[in-house]
């Protein structure tokens, strides 16, 4: 059986948490593979909203099997409040969560690293999530690092201090003291907690599963905008997020890939810092953060707004080979007469292209609009296709034709029923 993919088309934030859930229940394993606590993927049912950060969205189910793939960073202190979290809504998550001893460890120096390393970067900072992320990822690739399996080792402490004496000389070379004796303790009783779950070797348990017949959902994290490569450099994170991520972040090979949900909103927002063509610095983006809601699930922080994009989204859909859009967030645009939609860049040369250049500055490039009508109408209200208003059949069929690809699902709320599936036919 072929394993499907989820990714975020644009920077983060798009609603994958909700499809995940929403999907969920016809997959047998839900896997995350790469990034950690910087991510905040929300689900909301039953009139609870749950925050999930680095455990995979499938969890409320119990006959999924959710993994936490090799190519995640743990970070065991969040992990272990966002277990208690589960415990305290009656969820017993460790009964059906396993965790790859290939994942990496965050540890409280890497936040420390974390911060310090934003801190010289001054007005050119990216605007980390201050989670560890990037130190954690750069370990890794540097080959020090450490892995969950490594604390089943007798001399985990020793390989601890180890990493630690080093992140001490990188904390003095900034100017700075490495304190972390207070975290320490609660790392180490995180960790002990962490050695009483299933830790497993995840690359066999799918590629097993895989054989056996079984659904597998791979749950991405941030978005194709922020991948370490074709994201908007150096304003990105320090993972792959694309789908060729999950090969690598779980030890699935290429054939084995089958659907890829590409999901996105009916606008467009970005936290942190870095280019962002379209985002609305009047009062419309502003309108549409209050509507949207859009305020970080991990920092809080509100998110930039802006129209749709094409050309990132075109890219994006390239990047990842998508075969099905999920569109998010279309009931936050009910207020609006007008929808601009952005269908190509012109660049400074003069040139208009539906390429994503080298870079996105928006000293280097003019987005491009169209304006479409808007629908006026309540989306959260409708529960079936046949009933979404004419301009907004419209707005979809518009974007359907510039990206070649159908829109299966519009999300129209929050909530897990708030989901309408399409059957769409591109002209
Ligand atoms: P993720 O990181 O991609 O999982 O997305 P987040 O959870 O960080 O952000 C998406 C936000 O939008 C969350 O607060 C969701 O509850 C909310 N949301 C998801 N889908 C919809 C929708 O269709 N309409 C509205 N109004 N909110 C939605
Ligand atoms: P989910 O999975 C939105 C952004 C940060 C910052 C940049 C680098 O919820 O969509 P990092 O902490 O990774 O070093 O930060 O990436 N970022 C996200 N933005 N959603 C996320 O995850 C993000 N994870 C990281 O704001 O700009
Ligand atoms: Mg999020």
């Amino acid at each position: 059986m072929a394993v499907d993919i989820l990714i975020g088309l644009q920077w983060g934030d798009e609603g994958k948490g909700k499809i995940v859930d929403v999907l969920a229940p016809t997959y047998d394993i839900v896997a995350r593979f790469q990034g950690g606590p910087n991510a905040g993927h929300t689900l909301e049912f039953e009139g609870t909203k749950h925050v999930l950060h680095q455990i995979p969205s499938g969890i409320f189910h119990s006959h999924i099997q959710n993994i936490i793939g090799n190519g995640v960073v743990l970070d065991p202190i969040v992990f272990r409040t966002e277990m208690q979290k589960l415990t305290d809504r009656g969820v017993d998550a460790a009964k059906n969560l396993f965790i790859s001893k290939k994942a990496s460890l965050i540890l409280p120096s890497h936040r420390v690293l974390d911060r310090v390393s934003e801190e010289a970067l001054g007005s050119g900072k990216i605007g980390s999530t201050l989670k560890g992320i990037g130190p954690t990822y750069q370990d890794k690739i540097g080959r020090v690092g450490l892995r969950v399996g490594d604390i089943l080792s007798d001399d985990f402490r020793e390989c601890y201090n180890k990493l630690v004496e080093r992140h001490r000389s990188i904390v003095e070379f900034y100017g700075e003291k490495l304190e972390v004796a207070e975290q320490e303790q609660a790392f180490f009783e995180a960790v002990d907690y962490l050695r009483t779950l299933q830790l497993v070797d995840s690359e066999y348990m799918i590629n097993n599963a895989i054989r056996e017949g079984m659904k597998i959902l791979a749950e991405g994290a941030q978005g194709a905008l922020l991948d370490v490569d074709f994201g908007t450099y150096p304003f990105v994170t320090s993972s792959t997020t694309l789908v060729a991520g999950a090969c690598t972040g779980l030890g699935v090979a290429p054939r084995h890939i089958g659907e890829v949900y590409g999901i996105f909103k009916a606008y467009c927002t970005r936290v942190g810092s870095g280019p962002f063509p379209t985002e609305l610095l009047d009062e419309v983006g502003e309108e549409i953060r209050q509507a949207g809601r859009e305020f970080g699930s991990t920092t809080g922080r509100p998110r930039r707004c802006g129209w749709v994009d094409l050309p990132s989204l075109k890219y994006s859909i390239m990047l990842n080979g998508v075969t099905q859009l999920n569109m998010m967030k279309a009931d936050v645009l009910t207020e609006f007469e007008t929808i601009k939609v952005c269908t190509h860049y012109r660049l400074a040369s003069g040139e208009v292209t539906d390429q994503v250049p080298h870079t996105l500055d928006t000293d280097k490039l003019e987005p491009i609009y169209e304006e479409l009508p808007g629908w006026k109408v309540d989306l959260n209200k409708i529960d079936a296709v046949e009933e979404l208003p004419e301009p907004f059949k419209n707005y979809l069929a518009f974007l359907e034709e510039h990206l070649q690809v159908p829109i299966t699902i519009v999300s129209v709320g929050p909530d897990r029923k708030s989901t309408l599936k399409r059957d769409a036919v591109i002209a």
